[in-house]
Parts: C-alpha cells; sequence; structure tokens
C-alpha cells in the first residue's frame, strides 16, 4: 500500500499493534515468546474476523497467525466456503504462544481481553467466527458446548457470532470426521451472512 492510500484505520490498527506487541502482562509468556502475534486485517470495509485460541510454535517463529497444520488447513477450507484468506481478518484470543501450546488460563485470557476489544472495534466485523472453545467462552462469556452452539449465529453484545471447531479438531478427527466437515458449514454460513 503506498503512503499516499493509507486511511486512519490503517493508523489506529498499527498504533494499536505496537502497543499489543510491547505488552508485558503475562510475564511467563512474554518471556518465552520469540513473536507476540498480533493478527492480521484485510483492506476490506466489514470483514469476516477469524477469531482462534492462541499463537502455536510457527505461528510464535514466523509473527503470523495460523500458518503451522491448522492453519494449512484453515486455508484450505475458506478456499472451499468463499473466502480467501486475504479477505478475512484473523485475530487470537491471546497474543502471545503458552509454552507447549497449552490452554490459556483465566488470568491470561483476562489480560489480553481488552486488546482483542479494542481490535474487534477497530475491524468492525461484518460476522466474527469463534474457532474452538476458547474463542468461543470468549464471546459468550459463560460455559457453553459446541455442540449446544455451533451452526448458528448469535448476536453477542453487538455482534454476530458463529461459534465452531477449531482447526486443530478437524485435523485431529481426520478428513470424514465431523469436526471438519461442521468447520467447513460454519465458515460458508459465515460466508453468507457477510454477503
Ligand atoms: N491456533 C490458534 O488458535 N491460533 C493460531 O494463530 C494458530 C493456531
Amino acid at each position: 500500500m503506498s503512503p499516499m492510500s493509507r486511511t486512519a484505520a490503517d493508523d489506529a490498527w498499527d498504533q494499536l499493534a505496537a502497543q499489543i506487541r510491547r505488552c508485558r502482562r503475562c510475564a511467563e509468556l512474554a518471556a518465552n515468546r520469540r513473536h507476540v502475534v498480533v493478527g492480521v486485517r484485510p483492506a476490506v470495509a466489514r470483514p469476516v474476523v477469524l477469531v482462534g485460541e492462541a499463537p502455536g510454535a510457527e505461528e510464535d517463529r514466523t509473527g503470523l497467525p495460523f500458518v503451522g497444520r491448522a492453519g494449512r488447513l484453515l486455508d484450505e477450507l475458506l478456499v472451499d466456503a468463499g473466502l480467501p484468506r486475504a479477505t478475512v481478518a484473523i485475530v487470537n484470543v491471546l497474543k502471545c504462544r503458552p509454552p507447549g501450546n497449552r490452554v490459556p488460563n483465566r488470568v491470561e485470557i483476562a489480560a489480553c481481553r481488552p486488546w482483542l476489544e479494542a481490535q474487534l472495534a477497530l475491524l468492525d466485523p461484518g460476522v466474527v467466527v469463534a474457532l474452538g472453545g476458547t474463542a468461543v467462552a470468549w464471546f459468550f462469556e459463560r460455559p457453553v458446548t459446541l455442540a449446544q452452539v455451533r451452526g448458528r449465529v448469535h448476536e453477542l453484545r453487538g455482534w454476530r457470532v458463529v461459534p465452531t471447531y477449531h482447526p486443530s479438531a478437524a485435523l485431529r478427527f481426520g478428513p470424514t470426521g465431523a469436526p471438519r466437515t461442521a468447520l467447513l458449514q460454519d465458515l460458508a454460513l459465515a460466508a453468507a451472512v457477510a454477503g
């Protein structure tokens, strides 16, 4: 993008990204990370916003979201759903990799919450796709099971949210497993809702 075509929204995103990269609220995560994985934002108004859990090893190494095995499967499913990766925003509940890819804990999720809140405010999503239990719980703010809530659009705090499986569950259960079929259906639902 040339400097002339930059918008106020680009500047606001970059300023927020710089703040997130300086964050040291979680001492253990800050001490072990190689990169803070801020996420990516497309040059599209009211984008579909995918929200994952936290960076894994490849994401920590590269600084980019969903570039490991789960990310490659996600790319395939996005294409099949009619949502090329370049048109979607991708962010995570946690911006730093938990050591050994453990599940983020409550304290870390609370510490990182303002960053995701600020990102969503800037992104102004057409629809959000919450990938996996951690992201789904972040939006519902109460215990829910994926089986209860997936496959539908939920209005949550002003956002339209499609809860679904994490691509790593789709990998775990294989190409004919239920999570992969459901994830593809839910991405297609998000594409339809976003228009
Ligand atoms: N898993 C996630 O939840 N997010 C990533 O960015 C990569 C793997």
